[in-house]
């Protein structure tokens, strides 16, 4: 190839939007192919679902009677099973024997609870990795995985494929009429232990899916710059996965390996999803928990539902990280539920501390607080033998009812009143941060510094807004942004056409946009472009970045921004030095050779107004932003004057208001609500002034016509007035 060619290659501007479209167009196709067999339904879905997770292979028959009577008494209408029983269901090839699940399911059904059955291609039988070796899934090393676990398969591997839509098939067949389920999980939790494949399927898919995405290898060598170390190829073939290399690698190969990876596990899913759409199309479908490399988005699109797994003690300080994970999920695809809930003890080679009394419920309350619209506790008994035997469930391993099922019947009881209330209702939020899965992707690879941590940054933004009262969802690039009014770009190193023309059109209609630095500076295929940053938005913003610092951990004691209402936060790993055109200084560098210089600035623009932040959001940013911002634009905290230690949040159904009031602290405390709620757990008028006893909760509704006519004491005793907002604008 000639020099002049290869330099063409290198610079031929990428057609980001050319290429998102095309992508978006690819996924149309492929769903409108599949006849709408993948698509969504709310109808299926409609009860509060609450239970455990139930494995009646791994007791004695004599169990289970008792089980259910157990768990109906204890408000249960909903159990999990089977996702783990393919060796019961086939113990040998094309030998199916669903037996003992018919029993059990049937045990369950005569006590009013129904079944979500798991399909259980999570762990395959030994007979078929024995078999079909080739169906394992290969580390980085090139070894195999060795099958005495779970999740030891390549969801890429045709045999795998074809053996996991078979068992699918038979069960969906033999359970086709059965009335005692009501839903499937799919697999389980896709992506937990390997998140990264290396298999000879996998290799030869990605060859396959670069082929689909580039068409011609003229077009990925320019688009990946394979000019770069002499990286041109010449056949596919010579494409390979990530292995490991002396130097780095391309990021462009590494973003679409983390796309393939994405793009085969939700293939994977669907394959399964069509199989039971055809035998039960009333069942609802779901999916469990949230681990590396899945764009949850694409992912969750033909499902009901999504579950997240809940099991906070996996944080030494859970309140804040858990909120954040359940808004994250909740916006995948606009409905969940919880899987696996903690209940006590847990472990596996390690151990968690153990939950509080009344932290359990607690935690669970929070879950529905944040948008569950069911939930089932991990899991109905600890085991006795296997991996899981440290991981404690509402009854001991000796089936003795102790502290934890005396809780766990005290919140399915309050469940059966509330769930049915408040099912269906959704958490309403004008403020949002855009999560754009593959900016998390790019930090995986090129992560700059030690600290910059992307899941960290949606933590302080939920932080940020829980403390100061607010609602906040997190949403998908592709979200209709019209439904807010205060939004954060948090570090969207990633920017297309249609991404920016969507956040202008935000702002130009009333908006308020507040973009943290490293945004903006890339295109889709992770390349940096000859315009200047932030791509596609300097005139939105009204500057050009002109040149950053990075500063090694820890950053914040490097430099900070001096505001100009006087205050000064603590800088994180960028702090970028604007270049303003036409926007207004808002705040500048206290520090380094670029003191005194542009550090963060804010512009009018449309009927809205975009601020640019020159480093990126910790906590100390996120707090001031949201509260200058969201007191700018007039945004009013869902309840006024609550403790630090009780968490609010809202939930809407139609005209009602749910407000959830969470005490995260081991002392008991008032909270003074105000007139003119009813407690949703005892139909009652609510007290006005609350005592929440350590780590309980309330649940209070209020039709949001109603007026709140008596000012009430704060809790600090000032004469402050507590104002609940009705105003159906918010
Ligand atoms: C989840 C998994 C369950 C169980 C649980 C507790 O990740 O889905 O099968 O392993 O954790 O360990």
């Amino acid at each position: 190839m000639q020099l002049s060619m290869m330099w063409k290659l290198f610079f031929k501007p990428p057609p980001p939007a050319l290429a998102r479209l095309h992508i978006m167009i690819v996924v149309a196709i492929a769903l409108s192919q599949s006849g709408g067999a993948l698509a969504q339904t709310n109808n299926r879905y409609q009860t509060f679902r609450f239970g455990v997770c139930y494995y009646p292979e791994q007791w004695p028959e004599s169990y289970w009677e008792d089980d259910a009577r157990r768990m109906q008494e204890c408000g249960v209408n909903t159990v999990r099973m089977g996702e783990f029983g393919w060796a019961l269901m086939e113990p040998r090839e094309g030998h199916y024997d669903f037996s003992l699940f018919d029993r059990a399911i049937a045990t369950m059904g005569r006590h009013g609870i129904k079944t979500i059955f798991g399909t259980p291609t999570a762990a395959p039988p030994k007979w078929l990795t024995q078999k079909y070796p080739e169906v394992l899934d290969v580390f980085e090393t090139g070894q195999a995985a060795n099958d005495q676990s779970r999740r030891q398969y390549c969801y890429n591997s045709p045999v795998y494929r074809q053996l996991s839509r078979k068992i699918v098939e038979a069960l969906a067949q033999h359970y086709r009429n059965n009335t005692n389920i009501i839903g499937w999980q799919i697999d389980n939790e896709m992506n937990n232990e390997n998140p990264e494949c290396f298999s000879e399927s996998c290799r030869a898919a990605f060859r396959i899916w670069l082929q689909k995405k580039y068409g011609t290898l003229d077009e990925l060598n320019a688009r990946w710059g394979t000019v770069v170390w002499s990286q041109i190829y010449s056949d596919w073939s010579q494409i390979d996965l990530p292995f490991r290399t002396p130097a780095f690698h391309n990021p462009a190969l590494m973003l679409d390996y983390k796309r393939f990876i994405s793009d085969s596990a939700t293939d994977y899913l669907n394959d399964q999803i069509k199989i039971l759409r055809r035998y039960r199309p009333d069942d609802f479908l779901v999916h469990n928990g949230v681990f590396k490399n899945i764009n949850y988005y694409d992912f969750s699109r033909g499902l009901d539902i999504y579950a997240l797994d809940n099991y906070p003690t996996f944080q030494d300080s859970p309140r804040y990280s858990t909120g954040a994970a359940l808004t994250q999920a909740r916006g995948f695809n606009g409905r969940m539920m919880i899987m696996e809930q903690l209940t006590g003890p847990a472990g596996q080679t390690y151990l968690l501390r153990t939950p509080q009394p009344g932290q359990m419920r607690l935690w669970a309350m929070q879950a529905i607080a944040h948008g569950a619209d069911g939930l089932l506790h991990f899991r109905w008994r600890s085991a006795l033998r296997g991996a899981e035997e440290y991981w404690f469930g509402v009854l001991d391993h000796d089936n003795v009812p102790r502290a934890r099922f005396e809780e766990f019947k005290q919140e399915g009881r309050e469940l059966q009143k509330i769930g049915p209330q408040i099912v269906g209702s959704k958490v309403v939020s004008k403020i949002a941060a855009i999560k754009d899965f593959e900016d998390e992707w790019v930090f995986d690879y090129q992560y700059l510094t030690k600290e910059i941590n992307i899941g960290g940054v949606y933590n302080a933004l939920f932080q940020a807004a829980s403390e100061q009262r607010y609602n906040i969802d997190f949403v998908s690039p592709t979200a209709d942004l019209r439904k807010y009014k205060l939004i954060f770009a948090p570090q969207l190193a990633l920017m297309d056409d249609e991404l920016a023309g969507r956040l202008r059109q935000f702002v130009e209609q009333g908006g308020t946009l507040v973009m943290s630095a490293h945004s903006a500076i890339k295109d889709r295929d992770n390349a940096f472009t000859t315009s200047a940053i932030p791509t596609g938005l300097t005139n939105v913003f009204g500057l050009e970045v002109d040149s950053f610092q990075t500063y090694q951990p820890p950053s914040y004691t490097n430099n900070t921004l001096q505001f100009d209402d006087g205050s000064a936060l603590p800088v994180s790993v960028f702090a970028e030095v604007l270049h303003t055109t036409t926007a207004r200084v808002i705040g500048r560098w206290e520090q380094d050779y670029f003191k005194d210089d542009p550090a963060a600035t804010e512009q009018p623009f449309g009927k809205g107004k975009a601020i640019y932040y020159g480093s990126l959001f910790n906590l100390d940013a996120a707090r001031y932003l949201i509260r200058r911002y969201a007191g700018e634009i007039g945004l009013k905290p869902l309840l006024a004057g609550v403790p630090e230690q009780v968490e609010v949040t809202r939930r809407t159904k139609g005209d009602i208001d749910f407000y959830f009031l969470l005490n995260h602290g081991d002392s008991p405390v008032t909270v003074n609500v105000g007139d003119g709620f009813v407690d949703v757990l005892s139909g009652g008028t609510a007290f006005a002034s609350l005592t929440l006893a350590p780590f309980d909760y309330r649940v209070l509704k209020c039709e949001r016509s109603t007026k709140i006519t008596r000012p009430y004491l704060s809790n600090t005793a000032t004469n402050r007035q507590f104002r609940l907002n009705t105003a159906k604008t918010f």
